[in-house]
């Protein structure tokens, strides 16, 4: 079995990366960022930021200047605003223009236009907003031109998506706003804010937004992605060499680290060293060891706090002694793709045994010594389940193909060559089998 070992850094954050150009968009005057991810997705909110009339300048691939507009400033873009893959992109955005005097259509690719997104324009109806969708997916016609209700408004679903879109709406309400959630969530719309000088305030699951008239700009440090940091930390746990391989810069936001207390109960060595700050967000060097895993019953509170660390997640359960259970992960089925069904039916051809669940997977493990197949899988276009099945490929007994990858680039773009350069035996294959490979030479 190949081990991994060595120091990497990954890329910026997905979240941070969004929200710090729609913030900077707002703001009145310069603001900088450093370590943005310029991943598809991130430049798609970038091309729609420029859009809507944003002077931005990429001062080198990660490092933005945003010239704010002021929280008034935007103007309408002449053509609808394309989100291409990315949901955060989408919904945040339609909060965003809700309260623009102009109106917006918001497109985006094929899985993109098949995601719910009613979950944004109900409450931003409420709100008094003019937001439709065809059936309840994009297009997002934003109709503007509408003064917005302070409203309160009790989430369905633990989403911090729908939770930053009312509060971006919130901004320009006639009165204070409050969402109140399910499970805590992701909260970097709200650190975020503060730090714009915007007064926001968290009261266990409440948090309320005061509308205002200015946002200040910021000089941001993006941390590195905890979400794609968590492919390379369950590779660390299933094959680590001697020294551990070591992570660093990774943002530890505990809304995003349910994984780690997940691995940890399984039996995951993973280290915090040289905790520190990082503006508003905390941010920490991670040393991963190779661990014997054991499989448990993931507890539900912790699902929102892991939502895109699932697909990896459920290849570390496939390698751990006994049966891992995973509930209350219903969200799982709406997000790139349908994740339990994909990782169902790539785990059937691995030959990995599992009962799919409506809300999510019994998982019954593979302790090392006992390999997985090989094959082709379809990770479906969907970038985390591509990326977790090259996870995959160090416990496979035999070549592994995992198909239809190119949005790998959406939010990890030189995902293989980084994983190469701690030991994965991967290669990536060019269009039109455009694919992941393991154990390269019996393939290509
Ligand atoms: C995100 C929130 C999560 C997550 C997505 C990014 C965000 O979505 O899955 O990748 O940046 O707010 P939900 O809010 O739909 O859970």
């Amino acid at each position: 079995m190949p081990r991994v070992s060595g120091v990497l850094r990954v890329p910026g954050d997905k979240s941070i990366s969004h929200r710090s150009l729609m913030l900077a968009a707002l703001a009145d005057g310069l603001g900088e960022v450093n370590g943005f991810l310029a991943s598809e997705d991130c430049l798609a909110t970038l091309d729609a930021m420029r859009a809507l009339g944003v002077d931005i300048e990429r001062r080198g691939a990660d490092h933005v200047l945003i010239h704010g507009v002021g929280l008034h400033g935007l103007k309408a873009a002449s053509h609808p605003l394309d989100m291409g893959n990315a949901g955060t992109a989408m919904r945040l955005s339609t909060g965003l223009l809700a309260g623009q005097r102009f109106a917006s259509q918001l497109i985006g690719d094929a899985s993109l236009m098949k995601r719910p997104m009613e979950r944004v324009a109900k409450p931003l109806r409420e709100m008094g907003a003019d937001v439709r969708t065809r059936d309840g997916t994009p297009p997002v016609d934003i109709g503007g031109g509408r003064c917005l209700r302070g409203i309160e408004y009790a989430m369905p679903v633990a989403s911090a998506q729908v939770k930053s879109a009312i509060l971006l709406a919130g901004l320009y309400a006639d009165a204070p706003t409050t969402v109140i959630a399910p499970a805590a969530s992701r909260d970097h719309s709200e650190r975020m804010l503060l730090g714009c000088g915007v007064r926001v305030t968290t009261d266990g699951l409440r948090t309320t937004i005061q509308p205002t008239e200015h946002l200040a700009t910021q000089r941001l440090d993006v941390p590195g992605d905890f979400s794609s940091a968590a492919f390379f930390i369950v590779a660390g746990l299933l094959g680590a060499a001697k020294d551990g391989l070591l992570i660093r810069n990774v943002g530890i936001n505990p809304t995003r680290t349910g994984l780690l207390d997940i691995l940890r109960s399984m039996g995951g060595s993973i280290e915090i060293q040289d905790a520190r700050q990082s503006g508003a967000e905390p941010v920490a060097d991670l040393m991963v060891r190779a661990s014997r895993l054991v499989g448990i019953e993931v507890p539900e509170s912790l699902v929102p706090l892991a939502i895109d660390e699932f697909p990896v997640l459920f290849v570390a359960a496939a390698c751990a002694e006994g049966e891992t259970h995973i509930t209350g992960a219903a969200e799982l089925r709406v997000k790139e793709s349908d994740r339990i069904a994909a990782m169902s039916a790539g785990f059937t051809t691995l030959g990995v045994t599992h009962q799919v669940l409506a809300d999510g997977m019994r998982i019954v493990g593979r302790p090392e010594g006992d390999a997985f197949g090989g094959g082709e899988i379809d990770s479906h276009g969907d970038h985390r389940v591509a990326m977790a099945f090259a996870v995959a490929s160090l416990r496979a007994g035999k070549p592994m193909r995992v198909l239809d990858v190119a949005n790998v680039a959406t939010s990890f773009p030189g995902f293989v060559a980084l994983a190469r350069s701690i030991g994965f035996d991967i290669a990536e294959s060019p269009a039109p089998r455009s694919g992941l490979a393991s154990r390269v030479p019996q393939v290509l």
